[in-house]
């Protein structure tokens, strides 16, 4: 507002309405709240959308007051500042400006009333970061189908192949080797259709079907994929997961999902640590705000804060037999879920990755 002079407008202004009192003068023609102040910071006189707006405020009549009410203890009184004003809720743009008034030096607060233009901000963001998260969560589905259909192709191949070469060796009665060689190369081609085929029955299923489920059933058809590969390392999985536990309010599918990645994980993050040193556990339990909370626990090397911050992002991956979406589609999942996917470091070494749910009972 700058050095305005308002002290023969002032005057001039003094036979305005009598509602307005009469030293508030030019102030009664603003379009918004505005006061005058001393330079002792005492107020001398507000028009009547102040007294509507603040003057139900004890800290109305003190510049400092109102000021330390408004923007906290930053006192600093340039330029504009967007506030929050308690006691109504309503957002503010505040202006401090000198000028003078009856040949003393006045201080002028303007507040405009800025609430929708913050309102559309907030309700714009707010659509915008749903956007982003169908976005993400429809091109980790695309990625994961378009992976599965061309991992399949090969994997057919392989099978197609290694049939056949075990037919010859049967054939020729040997060698016995290479026939156990070829058996286990199937049993393992067997293994990963077998995870093909369940991305691609987990991404067909556009429409996520939520129901009540048991964590510990969940936590079961995971473990039995993951048998084989945990005895092979030779890795103790523990399990802490109560028997009352309330059902999770969920798609079954997509939590087997993510609760397979992070476990996958878990065992590759001790692949390279001695092996009476790997321990992997599972526990569940309600959290403070009432929702179920899933952790898996091992004792590999854990992440550095550079891995840490990329975690989430699609196509992060440390391993030189890594995609890096295995994160991203569980973060998309658990987010569709309402819950939330984090990591913390393990005490005593390695990582804890989580997750929560909502209990069904209170979807209900
Ligand atoms: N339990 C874990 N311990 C240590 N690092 C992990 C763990 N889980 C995930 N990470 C890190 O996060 C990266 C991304 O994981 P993920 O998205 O599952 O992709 P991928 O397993 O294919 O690498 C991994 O490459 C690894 O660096
Ligand atoms: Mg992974």
């Amino acid at each position: 507002m700058g050095n305005v002079k308002t002290s023969r407008a002032g005057k001039r202004a003094a036979q305005a309405p009598a509602a307005i009192d009469p030293s508030a003068g030019l102030l009664g023609a603003v379009p918004f709240a505005c006061a005058m102040f001393d330079a002792g910071g005492v107020l001398i006189a507000g028009n009547a959308r102040y007294r509507e707006e603040f003057g139900a405020l004890p800290e109305h009549a003190s510049r400092d007051a109102l000021l330390a009410l408004l923007q906290g203890d930053s006192g600093d009184s340039e330029g504009p500042r967007e506030v929050l004003a308690p006691h109504s809720g309503r957002w503010y743009a505040l202006h401090w400006g000198r000028a003078e008034h009856a040949a003393a030096p006045v201080e002028v607060l303007t507040a405009v009333d800025i609430s929708e233009r913050i309102e559309t901000l907030d309700s714009h963001k707010n659509r915008q970061e749903k956007l982003l998260f169908t976005s993400r969560l429809m091109s980790v589905g695309e990625m994961a189908a378009t992976l599965a259909h061309e991992l399949n192709q090969p994997l057919a191949a392989i099978m197609n192949y290694l049939n056949g070469s075990l037919r010859l060796v049967e054939q020729a009665g040997g060698p016995v080797q290479v026939e156990r060689a070829l058996q286990a190369a199937r049993t393992q081609a067997e293994h990963a259709a077998a995870v093909i085929s369940r991305v691609r029955e987990f991404v067909r299923a556009r429409e996520p079907r939520r129901d009540a489920h048991e964590l510990s059933r969940i936590a079961d058809t995971v473990l039995e994929l993951l048998r084989l590969e945990a005895e092979r390392l030779q890795l103790r999985i523990d399990l802490g997961l109560p028997t009352n536990l309330a059902p999770v309010f969920a798609d079954r599918v997509m939590i087997e999902q993510v609760l397979l990645n992070l476990v996958k994980n878990a065992i590759e993050a001790m692949r390279e640590i001695p092996a009476a040193r790997r321990e992997l556990r599972i526990d569940a339990r309600m959290n403070l705000d009432d929702q179920v909370e899933v952790r898996v626990s091992d004792r590999g090397a854990g992440l550095s804060p550079a891995e840490q911050d990329q975690l989430f992002s699609p196509f992060f991956t440390t391993k030189t037999d890594g995609l890096g979406i295995g994160l991203a589609i569980c973060r998309s999942i658990i987010e569709y879920h309402e819950g939330r996917l984090f990591f913390e470091p393990r005490e005593g070494g390695g990582s804890v990755f989580g997750f929560t749910l909502p209990r069904y009972e209170a979807r209900t």
